[in-house]
């Protein structure tokens, strides 16, 4: 596991962003996984920049998006659906139909989860972005005493709802379920890139990079990984 550790958000978010130009520089038809949260954002600024000015185009390339709220459709201002179109793919040259979420409405989410592994064995993702969660969870795999290899339909902590309360206008329309790839398919990507910001998540990427591993923080499971690459900033990374 390589970590690196940065002085500002800007020269993080340029490096990871030059992570993936690099990518698709040598296949231009790579599968890209990507994150929701308010960590990838000003990655996602730096690769339109990018895109921008003609450095980097993903006409060829195909993503894959971690997670979704259960019951929001993908219109729904807070669905991750809505988050990544409007923080990325309408300022790129993604064709639509190559940018896929979990989709978290449809009276069969069992066969969603199916069909999402299914979509991901046939194109295993060449480099994942992960965000952290403040409890340890990567994507939305939640600490709990087994975790699931596959894409699945996951409870989310009371602590998560919470954390992520500041995107809804109250706590109660927050959802209480997602849909998420599971560790296992995270796993699988040829290489991770985790991102951590903030002295918020200084104990917790801690726990994650050098603690034991273990399903209650899920985020330790990525020692196990042999292509990790983990920025941080100065506060996320001050006891490392
Ligand atoms: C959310 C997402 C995760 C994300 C995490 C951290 O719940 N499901 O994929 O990494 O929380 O979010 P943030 O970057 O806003 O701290």
């Amino acid at each position: 596991m390589q970590v690196k550790t940065f002085d500002n958000t800007t020269e993080l978010d340029t490096f990871a962003a030059q992570l993936f130009a690099e990518k698709l520089k040598d296949k231009p038809n790579a599968t890209l996984g990507l994150a929701t949260g308010s960590t990838p954002v000003g990655i996602y600024g730096k690769i339109i920049e990018m895109y921008k000015n003609g450095s980097i185009s993903f006409k060829d390339a195909t993503t894959f998006n971690l997670d979704e709220y259960v019951g929001l459709a993908p219109e729904h201002e807070q669905s991750y659906a809505h988050f990544m179109k409007e923080q990325l793919f309408n300022h790129i040259d993604l064709p639509l139909q190559n940018a896929h979420l979990p989709k978290g409405i449809g009276a069969d989410l069992k066969s969603e989860c199916t069909s999402y592994d299914q979509m991901l064995a046939e194109q295993p993702i060449d480099i994942q972005l992960l965000g952290l969660g403040l409890n340890g969870h990567i994507g939305f795999n939640e600490p709990d005493q087994e975790l699931q290899g596959g894409t699945h339909v996951v409870e989310l902590e009371e602590s998560t709802r919470e954390a992520n309360a500041r995107f809804f206008d109250k706590l109660e329309e927050v959802p209480t379920q997602a849909i998420t790839m599971g560790v296992g398919s995270i796993l699988k990507a040829d290489s991770i890139l985790l991102v951590v910001k903030g002295a918020d998540k200084a104990g917790i990427v801690k726990q994650a990079l050098q603690g034991p591993i273990t399903t209650e923080v899920p985020a330790s499971l990525l020692q196990t990984h042999k292509n990790v690459i983990v920025l941080v900033d100065r506060e996320a990374g001050r006891l490392l």
